[in-house]
């Protein structure tokens, strides 16, 4: 029996909302019927580019029409906390960007709203998607480097440097992520999200104990390009312990000259070593087993393919039941963000004299 597609609204058309619209538009199950932006050009563009047969201003005016099943929450970050409590609260299943929300307690309430409600909730951590990140799970799951003990991870961009995805001093995409007024947790909350979920999934151990620098660069007179003072952060360090024991280093940032947008894990057990990263948007996945360890020799691993994160959700949407990664993982990574904060704000740093 073929069953009906899932109605799908998409909250927020701005850039991330193309990639939503494209995925969602290649899965059998899904028709995306309307989009909601409070910018009036930018719906209609988006609208009219995939063919999206209604659009609404608000939030309110499209819960008032309510003829949609599930909405995807592409707003900025400040905004996926109050618009996915409106959802809920409606009915609708969520598949929200990340991160969850501007802090834990806000992500906490969402995840637990959605429990209680019994509707499908995911956030995208679009890094499940490589095929490479869930081999490599595989393998530390079926213990092939040993016990983990240390890891080190990066997500580097390089936007602030050089102009390949426009000019953040003019363009409110990037501009409303530098500015905490604006809801951004600078870096650390837009990709280190990333490279936490990326880190943490992969070596399969919860975190334990965090410690963070965070630092804000100075890139306009007086802080500020208008209405945004540039008070976000722009590169962070931080170590992070795991309830296995492991020990690590994770660090990301914005002004990574030579890299657009890549990432990197190695992790090193009692028994072997793997490095997964995606580089200049390659995947690569390599392995130094214990037979290989005194010589030593790194062999590339093959990885299949997986399903994405659209591709699941849409799935979850069908069989009302939730898959991962889900709002309480999206919670537990933004509790993480607001104890590397609280860490950056309250220990201090021993500087040398002179
Ligand atoms: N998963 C990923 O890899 C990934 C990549 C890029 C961005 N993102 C996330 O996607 C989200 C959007 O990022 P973006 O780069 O598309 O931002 P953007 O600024 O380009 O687009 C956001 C859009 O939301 C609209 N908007 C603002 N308030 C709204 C409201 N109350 N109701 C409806 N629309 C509203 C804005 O007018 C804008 O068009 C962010 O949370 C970001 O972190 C995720």
């Amino acid at each position: 029996m073929t069953k009906t597609p899932a109605r799908l609204l998409i909250l927020g058309t701005g850039t991330m909302a193309r990639a939503h619209a494209d995925e969602f538009k290649k899965i059998d199950g899904v028709d995306i019927v309307a989009a909601v932006d409070t910018d009036p050009d930018r719906l209609r563009e988006f609208t009219r580019e995939h063919d999206i047969r209604h659009e609404f201003t608000s939030l309110d005016a499209a819960l008032e029409w309510n003829e949609f099943d599930a909405a995807s929450n592409v707003t900025p970050d400040r905004i996926h906390h109050p618009t996915t409590m409106q959802l809920l609260a409606a009915g609708k299943h969520v598949l929200c960007e990340k991160p969850l929300a501007d802090n834990y307690p806000h992500a906490a309430e969402m995840a637990r709203a959605a429990r209680q409600a019994g509707l499908v909730n995911m956030i995208n951590l679009s890094y499940r998607n490589l095929a490479s990140m869930q081999e490599a799970r595989r393998i530390i799951e079926n213990g092939d480097i040993g016990t983990v003990r240390h890891f080190e991870a990066s997500y580097l961009q390089s936007w602030l440097a050089q102009p390949a995805w426009g000019d953040w001093r003019t363009d409110p995409t990037w501009l409303w992520r530098l500015s905490m007024k604006h809801g951004s947790l600078g870096v650390l909350g837009d990709v280190g999200i990333h490279i936490l979920d990326y880190a943490t999934h992969v070596t399969g151990q919860a975190p334990l104990g965090v410690s963070c620098r965070l630092k804000t660069f100075d890139k306009a007179p007086d802080g500020r390009i208008g209405e945004f003072v540039l008070d976000a952060n722009d590169s962070f360090t931080m170590q992070l312990e795991l309830r296995g024991g492991a020990l690590g280093v994770i660090h990301a940032t914005r002004f990574a000259s030579g890299h657009l947008n890549d990432l990197h894990l190695r992790v090193w057990g009692d028994q072997g070593g793997l490095e997964v990263s995606l580089e200049h948007n390659v995947e690569h996945l390599r392995v130094c087993g214990s037979a290989d360890l005194e010589k030593p020799v790194w062999r590339d691993i093959a990885f299949p393919p997986t399903d994405s994160i659209y591709q699941r959700f849409s799935g979850a949407v069908t069989d009302g039941v939730t898959a991962a990664p889900d709002f309480n993982r999206g919670a537990e990574l933004q509790e993480i963000l607001d104890l590397a904060m609280k860490s950056d704000r309250e220990n201090g740093r021993f500087l040398l004299p002179g």
